[in-house]
């Protein structure tokens, strides 16, 4: 296959990472007779120092042009960078949102698995990590509170700022679809979480969840509020398959589900619009403090150039050989800082990506 790939490398620890997975798909298409092309695109702090704007128009065409986008990680540190000195619309998250946006990005797959290799580093409990757990977060990420209409304004001397959460059927149907279809591939359990006690949001949001199941027989439905969600999700995280959810929910609920897997240099992501085109990226942050020092943890933004050839490319051979080589790598007893323990080889983020390679080859 000649696939053409939109690279961000981002800020931060963005560009290293983003180096040793398209290392990976490197060798993956010497070895399985793929041609890959990438075109880098700037976004972010590394853009607003370049351009002014966090994401340009040409930017944004140049990624719409390609197959897919694998990126690497935005933003610096909030208190010191001079990014955060610009008003929000021209800060590097408005360079994140506006792409998501711009290519109609409105679904957003973040697995959380607890991998057998790393159990110790699980922060809960043996008698609840025990039994393990594999899930993923469906997270609608271009409608509610994040896209609707916001101000700050000042009445009889009392400053006001308001944020709106508005969805409608059709926006929250096909992040239901794509819920459900997810889940038929997995173990056919979809928890839709909402908080319908309260918001007219997702008393829609489940009507219409609701209404999508029906054409799902197969596949298990059950509904959460999100406040007892994020108590389940450390008391019991084994009950869960899929968990569908709106984009200011899955935000918070996405971060506590990475945190309870101890490893969130290891979480890949996946966003998506209605055809096979997605961007990709770590679940993690740009880690301003490490930035530079081959000390970041690649593994996540591998894993995410996997879900790429997986979801958007079908070349399923080929992830699963990443997927492979990725647990080798931690069965042979090589770790990042980030996942480091006792008897273990620690390794910085060149060689991680190399031996990665070496067992793909
Ligand atoms: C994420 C991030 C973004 C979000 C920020 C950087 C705007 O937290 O991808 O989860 O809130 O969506
Ligand atoms: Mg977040």
């Amino acid at each position: 296959m000649n696939l053409k790939i939109t690279c961000i490398p981002g800020d931060g620890i963005g560009p290293e990472i983003v180096a040793e997975a398209k290392k990976v798909l490197d060798v993956v298409a010497e070895k399985y007779g793929h041609d890959m092309q990438y075109t880098d695109i700037l976004m972010g702090g590394a853009s607003i120092d370049v351009h002014g704007v966090p994401l340009t128009e040409e930017a944004v065409e140049t990624a719409k042009s390609a197959d897919a986008v694998l990126m690497g990680s935005i933003g610096g540190d909030t208190t010191t960078s001079p990014w955060y000195k610009l008003p929000p619309n021209l800060r590097p998250e408005a360079g994140l949102l506006g792409i998501r946006k711009a290519l109609n990005l409105f679904a957003n797959l973040r697995p959380a698995v607890l991998y057998e290799e790393l159990a110790e580093a699980c922060p809960l409990k043996q008698e609840i990590s025990g039994n393990g757990f594999d899930m993923l977060i469906m997270r609608e990420l271009t409608g509610g509170l994040y896209f609707g209409e916001r101000k700050t304004v000042e009445e009889n001397g009392v400053r006001k700022a308001v944020d709106t959460l508005t969805y409608d059927e059709n926006e929250i149907r096909r992040i239901a679809v794509k819920g459900f279809d997810i889940a038929r591939k997995r173990r056919k359990k979809v928890t839709s979480v909402d908080k319908a006690n309260v918001l007219d949001s997702s008393r829609l949001w489940r009507a219409v969840v609701e209404e999508v199941a029906k054409s799902y027989p197969d596949v298990t439905l059950e509904h959460m509020l999100v406040d007892n969600c994020a108590m389940q999700l450390v008391k019991d995280p084994a009950q869960f398959d899929v968990i569908l959810t709106e984009n200011m929910f899955g935000d918070i609920l996405s971060d506590e589900a990475s945190m309870v897997t101890g490893s969130i240099g290891m979480l890949a992501s996946a966003s998506l619009n209605d055809t096979k085109f997605g961007l990709y990226e770590p679940s993690h942050g740009s880690a301003p403090d490490i930035a530079g020092k081959d000390l970041a943890n690649p593994i996540a933004t591998i894993l995410s150039a996997s879900m790429m050839l997986r979801y958007s490319f079908d070349l399923d051979k080929e992830a699963d050989a990443i997927d492979e080589a990725v647990k080798q790598v931690l069965r042979d007893g090589y770790r990042t800082g980030d996942i480091m323990s006792e008897g273990c080889e620690k390794v910085g983020c060149k060689r991680m990506g190399d031996l990665i390679v070496e067992r793909i080859k």
